[in-house]
């Protein structure tokens, strides 16, 4: 009846990238300015749960409310007026805005939610498309396992898209510990960061033209062959370089803290002493460190990274492990 809530509830995963996106080439249609890939992390820890609803019983006024706090959204009253006005109820079981991609989750449940709402046929890739603009990073979270963002080629954007590259099943012995340095909202926030990088650095076109294109089939190739030294490697010179071009913005903008920089040298002692590569770090826009091992080094990777850094760091705030998402394109 017209007195009816429609209701529709999804959750979303978050995605720690592994070539990071940074830097768009349009900021309203959130077009990069390289191809990305992401390993999507399991829902138990980091999830964002979102219930989409509409009514004309509601009043004419959009609304989201986020870990339950209102948002300010504007609208146009006059039109909404003319529409089933809709509620968007979002919560994430993890520190938000702290550089743990919870604007992945977020937009990804979101655009889901809604398109379950109104029944939209769309496709994972698809949904990808719209989630984009919310946040760029959010349509490599419609999918699980390794997804690829490519760059696109055409001005509208509707060929920038995510895509499986592969199933979290194709590699079930992957993990991904995540040590929450600072659960604080971080400095310089992603689009800002961007486009200081974008406008100041000399070293950023060289990573996004010549850079990242080799790395993307290199690490798309490892992912394929499962081989866990080469992914790890290209893994953590892609963020090392991603900071590169931080550092080399004009003001500097730095994401990694003293902390950060720990767990980099410990990933690093850890792999000289077992003479191999088991251990691989990676760093978003802030201090919060990912590191990904696979499952049988999980006592020398996880067990060392925790006693050491657990034991011995001001700042400190847990940790807590990750298996890879098992979520498949529906
Ligand atoms: O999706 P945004 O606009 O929050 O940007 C995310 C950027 C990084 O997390 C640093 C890299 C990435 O590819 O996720």
């Amino acid at each position: 009846s017209s007195q009816s809530v429609y209701r529709a509830t999804t959750t979303a995963p978050v995605n720690i990238a592994v070539i990071k996106y940074w830097g768009k080439r349009d900021t309203t249609l959130n077009l990069p300015t390289n191809s990305s890939l992401s390993v999507t992390l399991s829902q138990r820890s980091l999830r964002t749960l979102t219930t989409a609803s509409c009514s004309s019983i509601y009043p004419a006024e959009d609304t989201l409310n986020l870990n339950g706090k209102p948002q300010d959204i504007q609208s146009s009253k006059r039109t909404l007026a003319c529409f089933f006005p809709l509620r968007i109820v979002s919560e994430n079981n993890f520190p938000t805005a702290a550089g743990l991609a919870s604007s992945a989750a977020g937009f990804a449940a979101l655009v889901r939610a809604v398109a379950d709402l109104y029944q939209l046929p769309q496709s994972p890739n698809e949904l990808s498309r719209i989630a984009r603009q919310g946040s760029g990073s959010a349509c490599r979270s419609l999918m699980g396992g390794y997804v690829a963002w490519r760059t696109g080629e055409l001005a509208d954007g509707s060929d920038s898209l995510a895509e499986e590259v592969a199933p979290a099943s194709h590699w079930p012995e992957m993990r991904a510990l995540v040590l929450v340095v600072s659960a604080e909202k971080k400095d310089v926030p992603s689009t800002e960061g961007m486009q200081t990088t974008v406008n100041t650095s000399d070293l950023f076109a060289t990573r996004a033209q010549s850079v990242v294109p080799e790395r993307m089939s290199a690490i798309e190739a490892a992912i394929q062959a499962r081989d866990f030294p080469k992914f790890a490697e290209i893994t953590m010179r892609d963020s090392n370089t991603f900071h590169a071009t931080c550092l080399d913005s004009w003001p500097p903008i730095f994401y990694m803290n003293d902390v950060s920089r720990a767990a980099v040298r410990l990933v690093h002692d850890i792999n000289t002493a077992v003479g191999k590569t088991v251990a691989a770090y990676t760093f978003d826009a802030g201090p919060n460190a990912v590191i990904y091992y696979e499952e049988k080094d999980s006592e020398l990777v996880a067990g060392t990274v925790k006693a050491i850094l657990g034991a011995n760091t001001i700042g400190w705030e847990g940790a807590f492990y990750e298996r890879l998402a098992n979520v498949t394109a529906p």
